[in-house]
């Protein structure tokens, strides 16, 4: 079976395909015919998409695993303490993050890098800052084993979960069949399932489909701002990021080194400094910035973006301009 980032990801070309179509012919005319308007080229939006709305489960035991996954992301039982929930850092009412430079987890242990959005996470082609999975239900039983986040073993979290009668039935009808169906495997399996429908659609989804008035002019004039400086060349698709790697720092150097990204794992030279490009949905509200938390205002954000990445100045104009278009990018969370 192919894994999940890859299936969105085809559904994703698809859109593309449509979009680019519905671009040139709908939105560049729609949004020409009013003067004062500035102007999208339907060409610059090829590089983007819409967010697939989060397709129903495909059937009863699908739907039941997401509810499971829905009560264990919520609830603190999965760590070692009892104390530490996947909500206390991914909020899920404050778009899936936390507003911390870094989170505290089990024993008040902090782990090393600013906490990301929850959302969206099914259509990323990696996941964490360096990208060193793939796969939602591996990342799910990584954090739940990390020392500095739930900290628990594969034992203890059966045990503990076996102990609640809820969830005993709960993993029976979500994993049917099956001798031990409370185990830690299909714990990370029902965390994964929940956490591919956590999707933020917003105005910008609205305007790729077919709606010009669903962005500020403001918010266009930004957009093309965003596209001419040049941020479109690591930044573009679905989530308008998480898409490839890049080196942080890759025209003036940055600021702090002690991360090294990519290289941490592979300690090849070529790694160094090296990063998942983030997504940008939501970025206006998952402030503090960067793989340390260093940033804490968006347009400083933008600024140092721009000046490391591409080695060029913004006017504040531009920075404000871009912010705007950011902000179209917040999505409403799913339900
Ligand atoms: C103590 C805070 C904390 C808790 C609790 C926590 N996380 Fe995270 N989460 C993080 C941090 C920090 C990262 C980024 C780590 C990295 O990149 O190395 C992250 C990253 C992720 C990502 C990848 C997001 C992306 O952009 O690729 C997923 C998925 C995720 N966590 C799921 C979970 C699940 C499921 C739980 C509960 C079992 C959980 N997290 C509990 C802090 C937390
Ligand atoms: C060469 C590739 C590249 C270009 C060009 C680029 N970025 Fe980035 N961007 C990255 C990488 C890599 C990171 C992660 C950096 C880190 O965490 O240390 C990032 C991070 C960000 C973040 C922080 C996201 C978060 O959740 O913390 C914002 C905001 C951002 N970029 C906006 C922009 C804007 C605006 C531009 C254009 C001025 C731009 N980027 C140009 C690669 C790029």
């Amino acid at each position: 079976m192919r894994p999940p980032w890859r299936r969105r990801r085809a559904g994703a070309a698809l859109l593309l395909g449509l979009l680019a179509a519905g671009a040139t012919l709908g939105i560049a005319r729609a949004v020409k015919g009013r003067r004062a308007s500035p102007l999208i080229d339907g060409e610059r939006l090829a590089s983007f998409s819409s967010l697939p709305p989060p397709s129903p489960p495909a059937d009863p035991v699908a739907a039941r695993r997401v509810a499971l996954g829905r009560s264990l992301f919520a609830d603190p039982r999965v760590s070692k303490n009892g104390d530490v929930s996947c909500t206390r850092c991914h909020a899920l009412d404050a778009w899936g993050a936390d507003g911390k430079r870094v989170s505290r987890g089990s024993d008040d242990r902090e782990p090393p890098r600013n906490t990301p959005s929850i959302y969206n996470v099914g259509g990323f082609f990696a996941l964490l800052w360096d990208g060193r999975q793939t796969d939602l239900t591996a990342q799910a039983r990584e954090v739940l084993l990390s020392p500095r986040t739930m900290a628990t073993t594969p034992e203890r979290l059966a045990q503990t979960l076996s102990a609640v009668p809820s969830y005993s039935d709960a993993f029976t009808h979500a994993f049917p069949g099956e001798k031990e169906p409370v185990s830690f495997d299909n714990a990370a399996r029902a965390l994964a399932a929940y956490e591919e429908t956590l999707v933020t659609r917003g105005r910008w989804d609205r305007f790729l489909e077919g709606e010009p008035s669903a962005l500020t002019d403001q918010e266009k004039a930004g957009f093309n701002r965003f596209v001419e400086v040049g941020c479109v060349a690591c930044h573009f698709g679905p989530n308008v990021g998480a898409t490839m790697f890049q080196k942080v720092g890759l025209v003036k150097a940055w600021p702090n080194t002690r991360d090294r990204g990519r290289y941490e794992i592979t300690k090849r030279d070529s790694d160094w400094m090296v990063f998942r490009v983030p997504p940008l949905r939501n970025v206006a509200r998952t402030a503090p910035y960067f793989h340390d938390g260093s940033i804490a205002s968006l347009p400083e954000a933008i600024r140092m973006m721009a000046h490391h990445q591409i080695g060029r100045d913004l006017e504040e104009d531009d920075v404000t301009l871009i912010a705007a278009w950011l902000g179209s990018l917040t999505g409403d969370p799913s339900p």
